[in-house]
């Protein structure tokens, strides 16, 4: 049976650096509250107009592309995960499909947040170890300051994301000692709400209604879209930030354990963990409960924030780059995020 392995990887980060001393200009912040709870000094921001989620995606395909000494049209099949698209529909998988002037190959968007990249990843194995594949393009992009609340009412979200894009070559391999090894896929709806956004959305109040969602009654509207959201914040993304913390702290060890041990492998045997690069916090929090050493385990969020869905091709793209995974290691992802959905892959580079 064939195997994947990533041929090559690329990112993409917009040059425009803004830093927590800058948000304090929008809302009542400090760089001293931001720094202590999430570890992030600065995030980047796309340019308003002239930059998308699918053009930082294309930025970082192109390099991904090239490392893998391929061209765009030897791609097979796009899996792009993102949770802030350049429209509600189409996906971006099409958009980028067009920009990079590809041939008529199927484009797949996956929509699962923080662990989108890490799930699409795990799509993407799928179809090369069934050998419908050769080459799949594997994304994560988002502009997230497009949608945020910059007002102190949307602080304890705002402050949290950055921009960014990156982006694999997932290849059909025959070599037995590389690849992906296995992947991991977990959900538990029940907190759906915890970390939302509601609107747009069809559910015209029917979870609001079932106790589920916590609208008051001036944010109440059974309209795809109306006035009354939008002067409500409903079109804002909600999160509680402490019950994102308490249940990620627990599913992150235990995805990557399962990973570990459905290889036989333990927490000492890896060479380099990528966390989703949710909160600083919740990295050293993982990286105590696995006793992991601080050269096993890979972050970045001081300098990017989370990217949700880019923000485990990112870490990777720069671990590599910084020479920091060589052949033959032993890479773990692992992401936890709104669902809540929570993944990990582990791979032999
Ligand atoms: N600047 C200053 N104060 C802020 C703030 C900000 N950006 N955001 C929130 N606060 C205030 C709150 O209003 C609250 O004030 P109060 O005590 O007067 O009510 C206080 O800080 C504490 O808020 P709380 O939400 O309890 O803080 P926290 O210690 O839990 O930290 C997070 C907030 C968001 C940093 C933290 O909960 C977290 O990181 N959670 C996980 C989030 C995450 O990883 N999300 C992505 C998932 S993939």
């Amino acid at each position: 049976m064939p195997k994947s392995i990533i041929a090559g990887i690329g990112m993409y980060v917009p040059e425009n650096i803004v830093t927590n001393n800058d948000l304090t200009k929008y809302m009542d912040t400090s760089d001293e509250w931001i720094q202590e709870r999430t570890g992030i000094k600065e995030r980047r921001y796309a340019h308003r107009t002239n930059e998308t989620t699918t053009t930082m995606a294309v930025e970082a395909s192109k390099i991904a592309i090239e490392r893998a000494g391929i061209t765009a049209q030897d791609v097979d099949f796009i899996v792009f995960a993102t949770l802030s698209p350049d429209y509600y529909f189409p996906g971006c998988g099409v958009l980028l499909q067009r920009a990079m002037k590809m041939k008529e190959i199927g484009a797949l968007d996956v929509r699962n947040q923080c662990s989108g990249f890490v799930y699409a990843l795990s799509v993407a194995d799928q179809f090369i170890k069934t050998g419908m594949y050769k080459n799949i393009l594997v994304v994560g992009a988002e502009k997230h300051s497009f949608g945020l609340d910059f007002s102190t009412r949307g602080r304890n979200v705002s402050v949290i994301f950055g921009d960014g894009a990156g982006a694999v070559v997932l290849q059909s391999t025959e070599d037995n000692n590389r690849g992906i090894l296995s992947t991991h896929l977990h959900s538990d709806g029940e907190s759906a709400e915890i970390l939302a956004m509601y609107n747009p959305g069809t559910h015209a109040n029917y979870w609001a209604n079932k106790n589920y969602a916590t609208f008051n009654d001036a944010e109440i509207s059974d309209m795809f879209m109306s006035h009354a959201m939008i002067d409500n914040a409903q079109n804002f993304p909600f999160m509680d930030g402490p019950h994102v913390f308490k249940k990620a702290i627990v599913k992150f060890p235990e995805v990557i354990k399962e990973a570990l041990e459905k290889n036989n492998f333990s927490s000492k045997d890896i060479s380099v963990l990528i966390p989703h690069q949710a909160n600083l916090r919740i990295a050293q929090f993982v990286q105590q409960k696995l006793e992991l050493k601080d050269e096993q385990v890979y972050n970045n969020i001081q300098h990017y924030g989370n990217t949700t869905a880019a923000s485990v091709p990112i870490a990777l793209c720069e671990a590599w780059e910084k020479g920091k995974i060589k052949q033959g290691d032993l890479v773990c992802l692992a992401a936890f995020g709104s669902g809540f959905t929570w993944a990990s892959a582990l791979l032999k580079w």
